[in-house]
């Protein structure tokens, strides 16, 4: 993204190295690369005389090693710099294209911590016409230009958009245009950092704007620079090392032998590793061996041992993190992104691996490591007689997430040479599979392994001159060569030694040589070319992945500072090839594939389709292979067109589960066994160096997609106030009647809001379903509920005969029953669902019992006590076994609401009739006891001689 600047130039003019010519353009990437751009280009030596001008074309200064080309008419264009000397330079071959494309988003971002959102400013510049802060993408604004270009676009209606690829969201303007940008909202994210800037179809002066694929993460920041600090390094004279996380790959770390460099942001700016001189001796801050990069630092391997740099401090990791801190001899983290989590149940992925020459360890984000194995354990795996040595080499995390290779070497007491295997762990199931891979190799000869983008754990090997590969699942394995068929490739290369191997998502591989000459071939490609001088040899340098996973090459300078530039690898590849017979045996290849993984859950089948285009005559097709268990059954159709001398060849695709879960005896074995993740690829069947794309890989993963679940309608978290408390069940309400009433807390966190229903309104529970995106939809089979504290007050107002059955239904009581010793929530479930509509299952019995299980549309109601008040916690359990791979429950709390009803008329009238009763008897009582007393009174002195007859 940097032109050759002047300063640049002059310093390399004074090397002595190998002369070397390049171009650049003002668009990042060369992505705009047309008749209409200015090409600006470089001599860099001291034999320089002139450029040779092509017909149709304008070079602003011919005798100067810098100067700016400009060709009017799209076509091949045949460029070199003629020299004074007895050497010639080499001639390129620039295509120029007629494009449309002209115009280029630009954006900035501004981080805003405390609501994690950024903020991203677009503005469209012209990069023929833009501001030198635009074109070296440092600028904050839009220049005048660009302001006057973006609102001209948008009076036309164009209008930007941010498209995620992994979450498939789109954001827009929040605003309309103001001061010639427009701003989009978006939150932070960790995972979901592919986006794409698209635009309408919008065309100003016949130019369009072109989209732009870039990353944007959560601001990762580097390790802050200590003073006092010194640096950190390889062996003096090691070549370059490198790492890339991998699934940001803007964010990487190169280590030199007089420093370390760290970017976030693809070297545009970086910053120097530098470590605590107390923690490392001198010479072990000038030992490190190895670099890696996972979730929680920078990884060192320094004499055996392996250091973790986070934050500031560099620790060593030994014997409570799980690994050895000695005799480590390689780590490595993962090279190709893949999403994290995909089953449930899944085992704890690892984030690196470490190795020792007879152990293998791997590091999970807790920053605990493993063995998994040891070389006497693979020794006996591999049936090796125990005197032999077996050394464990390499080791190289392939494209299937959970799966990685292992390089060993086999030494017998006998042989000259050693024997090279290679076996494949499985990080869910720990098996160990042998590859049909074999090559013999000098004692003294060392192979590196590199994984490729593919279905299969296809792989390139590399010792000091030659390249292996392992191309289709081992069935392709040979040397590299190249069109006169050597094979050593230092012979080539002036007896310089490779020095690294890029690798891409587009299946393009580079061979770089220690003195900077390149190699290229393609995935299943035998043959490689010899790329055009690019830099001097004796730059250092080393290419990485680009915001927009192109290649880019970082010079260290030996000043301590590091520079990158862009690698324009198609138009290198064009113009190597343009004089062979090497086309391309296809026009377009193209899918609807759009995702990197899709879930299948039970039940649910994939459709795609794939075309390929080809002149006609010459018998293409698209290959289809899968990698991983034989979960799904593959159906393809083909059909094609022929119109104009061009063949258009569509093959669809159906990926389809054959499982069925009914009355299976082991539900969860049979579950396990028809799920897992494959990794799918298309590919035309023929295809060459020069075309664009080798193939399409993406993941089917079948089973639970850990981030689907289940929740009631109607029921919400938020919309209540919180507060927990406490109430008491009656123990006459409860399943088990204990000897005491039961005192529970509401907790608000788990159950959510309750909702208030009528106790004399029946209750049906509607279930729905959401994953990643949200919910989908509502669950039309059938589920059961419980009350998770115990209650039974309650029940449901659908009898077993009502509900169609013709056999007696499962119920909770007769469930509790046969499974005693499990817990509430075991009992019942899709793993012992039985259906009661048919005879051939279960046993007659009492039709007219409730039956229990409810179903969006079979109109079984839960019924309330109307006597009480109360509430209910529920959980509730997908009960149909064909509908998910996950075991969908949810919890919802009811409470029930209403007005004891007046107690009935008997009751009042015998309460009265009692009352009344009381009443009279009282009266009587009193009567009798008034009359005793006024008989007393009244009538004492009239019977004076009862006295009398008293005294007798
Ligand atoms: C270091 O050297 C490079 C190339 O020789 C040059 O472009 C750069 O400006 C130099 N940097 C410093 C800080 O001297
Ligand atoms: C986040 O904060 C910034 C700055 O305070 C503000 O402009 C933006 O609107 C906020 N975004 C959201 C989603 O609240
Ligand atoms: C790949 O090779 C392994 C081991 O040879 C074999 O078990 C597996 O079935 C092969 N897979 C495919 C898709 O060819
Ligand atoms: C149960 O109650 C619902 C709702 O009131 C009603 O539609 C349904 O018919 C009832 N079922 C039976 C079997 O009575
Ligand atoms: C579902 O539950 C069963 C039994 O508890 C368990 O074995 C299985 O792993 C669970 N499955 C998932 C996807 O959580």
């Amino acid at each position: 993204m940097s032109p050759g600047g002047a300063a640049v130039l002059l310093s390399w003019l004074s090397w002595c190295g190998s002369a070397v010519w390049r171009y650049t353009t003002n668009s990042p990437d060369y992505r705009i690369f047309s008749s209409r751009s200015t090409i600006r280009l470089v001599y860099e030596g001291t034999s320089f005389s002139e450029w040779t001008v092509p017909e149709n074309c304008y070079v602003h200064d011919k005798s100067s090693p810098v100067t700016d080309l400009r060709c009017s008419a799209p076509g091949v264009y045949t460029l070199k710099p003629i020299v004074t000397g007895p050497e010639e330079e080499e001639e390129r071959y620039l295509l120029l294209v007629d494009s449309s494309v002209c115009f280029m988003w630009y954006y900035t971002v501004e981080n805003y911590f405390d609501n994690l959102t950024q903020i991203v400013t677009v503005w469209v510049y012209d990069p023929e016409n833009a501001d030198p802060k635009e074109v070296q993408w440092i600028a904050t604004e839009p220049s005048l230009n660009s302001k006057i270009l973006t609102k001209q676009l948008a009076a036309l209606g164009q209008k930007p958009r941010i498209y995620t690829l992994l979450g498939r969201e789109s954001y827009f303007p929040e605003s309309i245009l103001q001061e010639g940008v427009w701003t989009i909202q978006l939150p932070m994210t960790k995972t979901d950092v592919i986006k794409e800037l698209k635009g309408n179809q919008v065309a100003f002066e016949d130019c369009f704007v072109s989209p732009l694929p870039f990353l944007l993460s959560f601001p990762f920041s580097t390790v802050p620079e200590t003073p006092g600090y010194l640096p950190i390094t390889s062996p003096a004279g090691s070549p370059l090392m490198s790492v890339s996380s991998t699934c940001i790959p803007s964010f990487a770390v190169l280590v030199s032998d007089m420093e370390t460099f760290q970017t976030n942001d693809s070297f545009h700016t970086w910053t120097r590793v530098r470590v605590d001189p107390k923690i490392l001796s001198d010479s072990e801050r000038h030992s490190v061996s190895s670099v890696t990069l996972a979730g929680q630092g920078i990884f060192f391997l320094i004499n055996g041992a392996v250091y973790l740099m986070s934050v500031n401090q560099l620790k060593k990791l030994q014997g409570d993190h799980g690994i050895p801190d000695n005799g480590i001899v390689g780590i490595k983290s993962r090279r190709w992104c893949g999403i994290n989590t995909f089953f449930k149940n899944q085992k704890n992925r690892s984030t690196m691996a470490a190795w020792t020459n007879s152990e293998v360890y791997l590091g999970y984000a807790s920053l605990k490591f493993a063995r998994i194995t040891t070389s006497a354990e693979l020794k006996s795996f591999l049936n090796l007689p125990p005197s032999d040595i077996l050394t464990i080499e390499n080791l190289e995390y392939t494209v299937h997430p959970l799966e990685l290779t292992v390089l060993l070497y086999h030494v017998c007491a006998a042989c000259v040479d050693k024997k090279v295997y290679i076996l494949i762990y499985n990080e869910q199931s720990s098996q160990w599979v042998t590859q049909d891979f074999e090559l013999e190799i000098s004692l003294d000869t060392f192979l590196v392994s590199r994984s490729l983008f593919s279905a299969m754990p296809d792989l390139v090997l590399w010792d000091k001159h030659r390249v292996y590969y392992c191309y289709q699942n081992f069935t392709l394995t040979g040397t590299i060569q190249t069109s006169t068929g050597e094979e050593n490739l230092s012979v080539l290369s002036s007896g310089s030694n490779i020095h690294d191997v890029y690798v891409d998502y587009y299946g393009n591989i580079i061979v770089k040589m220690e003195n900077n000459v390149m190699f290229y071939f393609k995935i299943n490609i035998r043959d490689a070319v010899k790329l055009h001088f690019w830099m001097s040899e004796t730059t250092k340098s080393l290419f990485f992945f680009s915001d927009s996973y192109h290649a880019y090459l970082v010079y260290v300078f030996d000043n301590g500072t590091v520079q990158p530039q862009d690698y324009p690898l198609n138009l290198e590849v064009q113009s190597v090839t343009y004089k062979s017979q090497d086309k391309c045996p296809y026009m377009a290849f193209h899918n609807n594939v759009f995702r990197v993984i899709y879930f299948l859950d039970k039940g649910e089948n994939l459709s795609i389709w794939s075309q390929i285009v080809y002149p006609e005559n010459t018998g293409l097709h698209t290959i289809v292979e899968t990698y991983g268990p034989k979960v799904l059954a593959i159906a393809q159709d083909s059909h094609y067109e022929i119109a104009l001398g061009y063949c258009t060849k569509t093959l669809s695709v159906t990926f389809t589960q054959i499982a069925q879960y009914e009355l299976k005896p082991d539900y969860f074995k049979q579950q396990q066994k028809d799920s897992g993740l494959l990794v799918v690829q298309l590919r035309p069947s023929e295809y060459s160096k020069t075309c664009p794309i080798a193939q399409k890989v993406f993941e089917i993963a079948v089973g639970c997609n850990s981030n689907k679940a289940i929740r009631v309608k109607g029921f919400s978290g938020t919309e209540c106030k919180h507060r927990d408390f406490s109430y008491v069940i009656h123990r006459s309400y409860l399943r088990k009647e204990p000897l005491r009433n039961l005192k529970v807390r509401y907790d608000w966190g788990k159950y959510g809001c309750p909702l208030r229903v009528d106790f004399r309104e029946k209750f049906q529970p509607v279930i729905q379903v959401s994953d990643e995106n949200g919910v989908y939809g509502d669950v039309d089979v059938n589920f059961i509920v419980w009350e998770i504290h115990g209650r039974d007050d309650y029940t449901f107002n659908s009898t077993m005969k009502q509900s169609g059955c013709l056999n007696e239904a499962q119920t909770w009581k007769t469930m509790m029953e046969m499974n005693e010793n499990l817990p509430l929530d075991m009992v019942w479930g899709p793993e012992n669902y039985r259906p009661c509509f048919s005879y051939a299952i279960g046993k007659p019995g009492d039709l007219s019992q409730p039956y229990e299980i409810l179903n969006i549309s079979n109109k079984n109601h839960l019924v309330w006590p109307t006597d009480h008040v109360g509430m209910y916690v529920f959980r509730a359990k997908v009960l149909d076994p064909n509908f998910s791979f996950c075991n969908l429950t949810a919890i919802f709390a009811v409470e029930t609401i209403g007005v004891i009803p007046k107690p009935n008329v008997y009751l009042v009238a015998a309460f009265l009739f009692i009352l009344m009763l009381v009443f009279f008897t009282i009266l009587v009582l009193s009567y009798f006891h008034y009359q005793r007393i006024y008989r007393q009174y009244i009538y004492e002195p009239l019977h004076k001689p009862q006295n009398k007859q008293k005294k007798n």
